[in-house]
């Protein structure tokens, strides 16, 4: 396995070999302790995108000159986008002025684009798509480079079941499977070489991070070792197959233990269990929050970083840590020069996969010639349309009619924040953006008054009332500001606000048909639109070219095909809401006492994971399933019933009805998108290893066994039951 991975690895990235494994030895072999100790840290670039370095951009663990360190070799990477100009320059100084000749590597966060964005990854996943995936990877491959950079920290690939977390929005949704097929087709993308300067991708949060209890950000993850194994483990797995270069360990603690000192996951899981090959660099200051008054792992920070070392972490994120302790520590013999060569050996081995030392800087002639902003921006827009979801759509109020008068209420329409989303610090194309300019410049008759803001104030109903007499449907904006989920946006009441539901009472009560449309990075608890909008369109954060998307998708340019990859709640208080779910000894529909249920409220998801509308509609007929061979077929023709060509993403889940530990109610296996014209009729067939069903009983892998049900249907919740047994 671990062969394989590697070699897997270096393909993604295509790369020569620029040295060989012995030079990399001999390159150890003359490194003084200083060198190799430097390699294990990464400092802030202390570099604006563009223009001259500043010394103090980050104030953190920053030495007073970021160039002398590079010269003497003290440093491994750098953080934060730092220009070309700046890359090339660091970059010659690692390669000619210091005496041991290795190249720096220069990372940030660009995790669905760069100078263009395309939708959030909780968005992208709703496309069930990986060649969109891939796309998304080398448009990032690409505009990297433009900002001095040649490492990206995506994707993340963190499960999650709880939308209080407001890093959701950055995740593939909440199912292993189809995530760790979205997160390995943005590996593949990010490490196409596409770009001027190879980029590495970078496996986050390792691991669990998305199980935060509470939805609370960073905070304790407790789990059995099953459900760690069946559910957050395999998207990590997907993401090494896939040669992802580098990974990130997490801040939180997984049953007692912080990720970032814990070897059994740093070194027995990763390295061990998943063949992982390349190297692993911190959170920010990941290593330093398991101090004495934090995490508490250890009294000194001389004893963190023994720890830390010793588990598996090979370079330490802007804690400063191991560049203030490691080189005494080794001196004193406290940690053995073994591990720093294993740590170091990590990082060449990856730098090398880049080809950094056959090329070591940003081809400023290619880049040139590669950044086509128009062309970005197409594909952008082509990708955020595909990422909406139709939640509800009565009396076929969408697509809007020809020549409809269309008025254009609440917040967030000129808000290129709300439409961007999380980290998008480097956003250059701004090509139909918003969605007054997506509308107009797809012909839309339309006003724009917004009547009402996210959270704050009241309904302007009066001005509310004028918009809407003027116009034959009024298009609502709905949901949470683009800047409100992300890192350290956890929030008590995933509920909408109160002036929302105020402003969707003003508009029914002026009697025209009511579009909702959602932009969020998270799922949202909507009782109330989804009982008293004509239509709810949930958008997400769609990115740079999001105004003209959605335009496209409200007249119909594009049927809409997205479909959930995490429930959408009724109210905040059925959190952590998943589909998978084990069964109970009690199962219910109703509310009845000694029930696994709610006495005041459902418990079931308001739109379930895979659920989503088209503007036609699709039936099954014919659902089979028989086993041969090793392989579970599942098959059923699918039909457009109705009266536009779209697109129907068929799924095929399981259940386990007998096991060692008792299992989820389903779990997806296979899904395939089927464009359909009207009234045609495909005969789908889906495949599935009957290998693909085995579980982990805590670390045993456990063969699927007994009777077992199966659907192949179009969300988690539908399709006829069929039974056969393994
Ligand atoms: C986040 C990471 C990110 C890092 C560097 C941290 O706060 O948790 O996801 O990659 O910062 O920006």
């Amino acid at each position: 396995m671990r062969k394989i991975v590697m070699v897997a690895a270096l393909a993604s990235c295509g790369a020569a070999m620029a040295i060989t494994d012995a030079e990399i030895e001999a390159l150890i072999g003359k490194m003084t302790v200083e060198e190799k100790v430097g390699q294990l840290v990464q400092l802030a670039s202390a570099g604006k995108a563009d223009g001259p370095l500043s010394e103090d951009a980050t104030g953190v663990a920053l030495p007073a000159d970021v160039a002398e360190t590079v010269r003497k070799g003290g440093v491994g990477s750098l953080i934060g986008a730092c220009g070309v100009a700046n890359f090339n320059a660091f970059q010659r100084i690692a390669m000619n002025e210091a005496r041991v000749k290795i190249p720096l590597m220069v990372g940030h966060d660009m995790i669905h684009g760069v100078m263009t964005q395309a939708p959030i990854p909780l968005a992208l996943s709703c496309a069930w798509d990986e060649k969109l995936w891939y796309d998304c990877g080398r448009l990032i491959a690409v505009e990297t480079p433009a900002k001095g950079c040649n490492w990206t920290f995506a994707p993340m690939v963190d499960m999650c079941r709880d939308s209080r977390w407001g890093r959701i929005a950055e995740g593939p949704g909440q199912d292993p499977y189809l995530g760790g097929k979205m997160g390995a087709a943005l590996v593949k993308g990010i490490q196409s070489r596409a770009g001027a300067l190879p980029v590495a991708a970078c496996l986050k949060h390792f691991a669990a991070y998305g199980g935060a209890e509470a939805g609370r950000d960073y905070n304790t993850v407790e789990m059995s070792e099953s459900t760690f194994r069946n559910v957050y483990l395999p998207p990590f797995e997907d993401g090494v197959r896939a040669g992802a270069l580098t990974v990130m360990p997490a801040f939180n603690t997984l049953n007692g233990v912080p990720c970032s000192v814990n070897k059994w996951l740093l070194t027995d899981i990763l390295r061990g269990h998943l063949g992982f090959e390349g190297f692993t660099i911190s959170d920010w200051e990941g290593v330093k929050e398991c101090e004495f008054d934090r995490h508490g792992m250890a009294e000194t920070h001389a004893g963190l970083a023994v720890l830390a070392l010793a588990a598996g972490m090979d370079q330490d994120m802007m804690s400063g840590l191991y560049q203030r302790e490691l080189v005494q520590l080794i001196q004193d013999g406290k940690v053995p020069m073994s591990e720093i060569d294993r740590s170091v050996r990590n990082i060449l081995k990856v730098k090398n996969a880049l080809g950094l030392w056959e090329n070591p800087y940003i081809d400023e002639a290619k880049l040139a010639s590669q950044i086509d902003l128009a062309a970005h921006a197409r594909l952008a827009r082509a990708i955020a349309a595909k990422c909406c979801v139709l939640l509800k759509n009565d009396n076929s109020v969408l697509p809007l009619e020809k020549g409809a008068r269309v008025a254009l209420v609440g917040p967030g329409a000129e808000d290129c924040d709300s439409i961007s989303g999380t980290w998008s610090a480097y956003i250059e194309n701004r090509f139909e953006m918003t969605l007054p300019e997506g509308l107009r410049g797809a012909g839309v008759d339309f006003t724009y008054t917004p009547c009402y803001d996210w959270k704050k104030g009241s309904v302007d109903s009066d001005a509310l009332a004028a918009a809407a007499a003027k116009a034959d449907v009024v298009v609502a904006i709905f949901g949470q500001r683009g800047t409100e989920s992300g890192e350290g946006w956890s929030v008590l009441d995933v509920a909408l606000p109160k002036v929302q539901v105020e402003a969707l009472d003003a508009l029914k009560a002026t009697g025209k048909p009511v579009v909702a449309l959602l932009m969020n990075g998270r799922p949202l608890a909507i009782p109330e639109l989804a009982e008293k909008a004509d239509a709810v369109l949930e958008a997400w954060c769609p990115g740079t070219s999001g105004g003209g998307a959605i335009a496209d998708v409200l007249t119909g340019k594009v049927n809409p095909e997205g479909r959930l990859t995490t429930e959408f709640p009724v109210a905040t208080g059925q959190l952590p809401l998943y589909y998978n779910r084990l069964r109970t000894g009690r199962p219910t529909e109703v509310s009845a006492q000694y029930l696994s249920c709610y006495r005041d409220g459902p418990f079931r998801a308001l739109y379930p994971f895979g659920y989503g509308l088209s503007y036609t509609t699709f039936a099954y007929a014919n659902e089979k399933a028989t086993v041969a061979d090793g392989t579970l077929t599942l098959e059923a023709d699918v039909t457009n019933t109705g009266r536009v060509a779209g697109v129907e993403t068929v799924q095929a889940y399981t259940r386990q009805m007998v096991g060692v530990e008792s299992r989820p109610v389903r779990e997806l296996r296979a899904w395939r998108k089927v464009p359909l014209a009207p009234g045609e009729t495909q005969h789908v067939v889906l495949n599935i290893p009957v290998a693909q069903l085995s579980y982990w009983a805590k670390d045993r892998l456990v063969p699927a066994a007994g009777p077992m049900r199966a659907w192949i249907t179009s969300d988690s919740v539908s399709g006829k039951t069929l039974e056969f047994r393994l």
